[in-house]
């Protein structure tokens, strides 16, 4: 891992955001992002492999694009493009129509088919599988002799669980979707997807599609109470919805929940490690958990962008964009921005207020925000009180991504009740 900060020019810094390495280089990330919230914050990013884009590095103008989204819509590209993957989509259309490709009127309809299962009356449901997971995975870790990959061993299989829980998928299947979700989103990351080619994207999604067609036809059949029942019964204007959109439902289900939360954990833990006073003040004041839990979602961030596209002439800070310009938000520079955190680059597990914005802002907002809040804090509240001693036993490795990452191994030593 290179961590040379020196003399980052803007041109430079911008290169990072289409530079899966550079997102596994955490010290050298953050200073090229600082180094352009304060010399050009609206950043033109030029680059031979991905259609151009401006980055936007500053908390309140990633707010503003938010809040605008007639103004700047999801549609048609709502994560940076390559050339060659705007070429295929052209082609061919979309792969996939989830509820990030969409906008309002679509939007609004789909969100509403999910959104009341989401609801904190009905997760509060699930609060007693969360301890018991939670519980589950710290007797992992006591059962593995004091060392473990946090990343590996805790922190992916727990989210993963979850979310087949909700879906009401069989433990048996718990591999197959580990798999896929990780080649999904690792896509970047050599050691973690099938392949880079378009067609190997491909087939990771015809994949998904088998699977989850098989699940409608037995849901359609055989409906329960989960949330896959709600999904593969939902209907608009009366009608079933289409398979394109119903299938994209469970992909963005079982895909948005997963390497996010693993990430904020192997990440918070990570953070944990390296701030011993913040740990130890957990451990003094557990009522501190739910500040941490937003800390630790701040402080890795493990959404890296999405993008916005321009419908009409708008003017943000002085630049003024046209039709068809496409920004990038940049969540983890807009939760490291002075302007709103008094020293953004300490760990504070009691850090009030907190307003990052890791889980976006606005009609799109994180819809499973509750959720991977619930989960974080089931995790801490079981393992802090139990461990009694943790170290890293080797040197974290952070995923190669421009989309979704974090740490992909936490290798660690411990004693855990
Ligand atoms: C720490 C964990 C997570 C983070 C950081 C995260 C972050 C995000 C972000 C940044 C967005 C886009 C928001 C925007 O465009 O303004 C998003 C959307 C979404 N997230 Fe999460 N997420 C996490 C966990 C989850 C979980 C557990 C689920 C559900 C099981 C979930 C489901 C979704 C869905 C369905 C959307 C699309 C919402 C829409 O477009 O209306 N996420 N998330």
């Amino acid at each position: 891992m290179t961590t040379d900060t020196s003399r980052i020019t803007p041109e430079e810094a911008g290169l990072v955001f289409v530079t899966p390495s550079a997102f596994a280089d955490e010290p050298r990330f953050h200073e090229a992002c600082r180094v352009l919230r304060h010399e050009d914050p609206i950043h033109l990013v030029t680059s031979d492999d991905f259609l151009p884009f401006h980055v936007l590095t500053k908390h309140a103008d990633v707010l503003e694009i938010e809040l605008h989204n007639t103004e700047w819509c999801n549609a048609p590209r709502p994560v940076v493009m390559t050339k060659v993957g705007e070429a295929h989509r052209q082609e061919h259309g979309e792969m996939l129509r989830t509820l990030i490709h969409m906008d309002d009127p679509d939007h609004r309809a789909y969100r509403t088919m999910t959104a009341e299962w989401f609801l904190p009356k009905n997760l509060a449901k699930l609060d007693a599988r969360l301890a018991g997971l939670a519980k589950q995975a710290v007797d992992t870790m006591a059962a593995k002799d004091g060392q473990c990959d946090f990343a590996r061993d805790i922190a992916m299989p727990f989210p993963l669980q979850v979310i087949l829980a909700i879906l009401g998928l069989p433990e048996s299947d718990y591999p197959r979707m580990l798999q896929l979700t990780q080649e999904l989103f690792g896509s970047s990351d050599e050691e973690l997807s099938r392949g880079q080619s378009m067609d190997d994207l491909m087939a990771v999604i015809n994949d998904f599609f088998v699977y989850f067609t098989q699940l409608t036809e037995d849901r359609r059949a055989h409906p329960t109470d989960d949330l896959a029942s709600v999904i593969a019964n939902a209907t608009l204007d009366g009608q079933p919805v289409g398979i394109m959109e119903t299938i994209s439902y469970y992909v963005i289900i079982a895909t948005a929940g997963h390497d996010t939360t693993a990430s904020s954990m192997a990440g918070g833990l990570h953070a944990l490690i390296e701030h011993p006073d913040q740990l130890q003040r957990l451990r003094d004041d557990p009522s501190l958990i739910p500040t941490a839990v937003d800390e630790i979602i701040r402080w890795v961030t493990p959404v890296k962008h999405f993008m916005r596209n321009c419908t009409t002439p708008y003017e943000l800070r002085g630049h003024r964009f046209e039709p068809g310009d496409m920004v990038m938000l940049s969540y983890p520079s807009a939760n490291r921005d002075e302007d709103v955190y008094t020293d953004p680059m300490r760990f504070d597990v009691g850090r009030q207020p907190n307003k990052h914005l890791a889980f976006g802002f606005g009609v799109h907002y994180c819809l499973g925000a509750m959720l991977a809040r619930m989960e974080l804090k089931a995790l801490l509240t079981e393992l802090v009180p139990r461990l009694r001693s943790i170290e890293l036993a080797g040197p974290p490795r952070y995923m190669q991504t421009l989309f979704v990452g974090g740490p992909k191994s936490v290798p660690i030593r411990y004693e855990v009740e």
